[in-house]
């Protein structure tokens, strides 16, 4: 690395370490193949002195980059010039007290909190990593990019690439995504790839391609894209006064958002901007459950970055010989070799975490409540409900606790999954239409 710029990336592994520039496009760690941070010099970033401070942004709202819930905390994520930054109004998302959902669960009114993201641009959170990932993309002058999806992120992406004008190639496995997604990643121009294979096949791939054709890679082993995610946090703090939660619950997938959220906290505790870090559940579905699996049975930790890699080894050699691929109705967290995995351990350790698997029948049924009750969310999103329902009734979260939901996508973007549990009475929630004939008397003796 030439002289020690504010920003950098670093080996998260600290028997390796290495630092590499920030202007490098960089998705593992070229010494040892590791994941990368995106690191800073705190002592030479202007960080406000309390989180409150960040209000003063609201005033000047007609900045595009204090309009954006991502940049407007941008101190936090200073790894490039504001003349780079893109912004298409990401980040205008909600902390919404749900009682009623919080009933569902058993908590206490005024306890559960359900953080929407499915308001972004693109409708899911992925537009809080691109905004940032795209914002580096141009600082480095990228001209095509690639993404693997289960179609949120492809979506994200097509939707960031055409409005920066940069060249895009998404890869999603044969079946596997859901429909509203599709739709985007055709409908903003990019070019579709439709692997016959799942999602760990795809995200194998691109890692090829983007290597062998030096695409600009937009998954979340980008460092720089799990940067915009730590924002959902700030946001949340934001919307309860600057006040820290007990816990935060997140679906896991490819683990960019648990990664990501641990090294949120982490950095506004070691800040001093925080004075407590909340507790982290990750929930799984039971169909792609290879964290819960490795964290509670086979006890894979942290253990300050020496992590037992013969436990992965072992467990991905299991799931080859078996040639097993996962499947929920959750299709957005089908996934069973998480590239995160590793940042997503020590983000356990920061956070004090816990793992958890919910049924598709469970997702289904949590999806249906918040619907009902809520903004309404896609089936991963209520993964969150799901297992905050199992932690409740093992007594690891507390009644009187304060939870926050992240809702990671719109419910429009998989309604088959809605329409089918409601029309085919999948659930106790479902609210199928009633046929009426054409009759106005037949009709009004139907309305309850
Ligand atoms: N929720 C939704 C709606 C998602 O789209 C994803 C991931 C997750 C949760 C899991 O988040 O990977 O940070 O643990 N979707 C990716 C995609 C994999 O390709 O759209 P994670």
């Amino acid at each position: 690395m030439s002289e020690k710029e504010t920003a950098y990336q670093k080996c998260i592994n600290p028997d390796c370490g290495a630092e590499f520039d920030r202007g490098q496009p960089l998705f593992k760690c070229p010494e040892c193949g590791e994941l990368l941070d995106a690191c800073y010099d705190w002592n030479r970033v202007e960080v406000p002195e309390k989180l409150s401070d960040f209000a003063k942004r609201w005033a000047t709202r007609s900045n595009r980059l204090d309009f954006s819930g991502v940049w407007r905390f941008r101190e936090l994520l200073n790894f490039c010039e504001d003349k780079y930054k893109i912004s298409i109004g990401e980040g205008q998302t909600i902390l919404q007290k749900n009682d009623s959902v919080a009933k569902y669960v058993d908590m206490k009114p005024g306890c559960l909190f359900l953080q929407y993201e499915g308001l972004n641009p693109s409708g899911s959170f992925k537009d809080n990593g691109m905004t940032a990932a795209f914002s580096h993309a141009i600082m480095v002058g990228a001209t095509s990019c690639a993404c693997a999806s289960t179609g949120n992120t492809s979506a994200s992406v097509a939707l960031y690439a055409q409005s920066c004008g940069i060249k895009c190639t998404v890869f999603i496995g044969s079946g596997r995504i859901a429909f509203g997604k599709l739709s985007q990643a055709m409908d903003y121009g990019a070019q579709t790839i439709q692997i016959l294979g799942d999602f760990d096949d795809c995200m194998k791939q691109v890692q090829s391609v983007c290597t062998e054709l030096g695409l600009y890679l937009l998954n979340s082993l980008n460092p720089f894209r799990l940067e915009g995610q730590k924002t959902i946090m700030f946001r949340i703090i934001e919307a309860l006064g600057w006040e820290v939660p007990d816990w935060i619950v997140v679906p896991g997938g490819n683990l960019g958002n648990s990664s990501a959220f641990g090294k949120a906290f982490f950095e506004l505790k070691q800040l001093g901007l925080i004075n407590k870090i909340p507790r982290l559940a990750i929930i799984n579905a039971t169909g792609a459950d290879t964290l819960t699996d490795m964290v509670n049975n086979k006890k894979l930790a942290w253990n300050n970055g020496k992590v037992n890699q013969q436990i992965i080894d072992d467990f991905y050699a299991d799931l080859t010989r078996r040639s097993f691929s996962p499947h929920t109705c959750a299709s957005a967290i089908e996934i069973s070799r998480p590239v995160n995995l590793k940042k997503c351990l020590r983000a356990i350790d920061v956070c004090k975490g816990v793992v958890r698997a919910v049924t598709d029948a469970e997702i289904l049924d949590a999806k249906a409540v918040i619907g009902k009750y809520g903004l309404g969310c896609e089936p991963a999103s209520a993964a969150t409900i799901a297992g905050l329902k199992h932690l409740r009734t093992e007594g690891i979260i507390g009644s009187d606790e304060r939870v926050a939901c992240v809702l990671t996508g719109h419910p429009l973007k998989d309604p088959n999954v809605t329409v089918n549990y409601h029309k085919d009475k999948l659930g106790i929630f479902s609210n199928p239409p009633i046929e009426a004939p054409n009759d106005l008397d037949a009709i009004i003796k139907l309305i309850k």
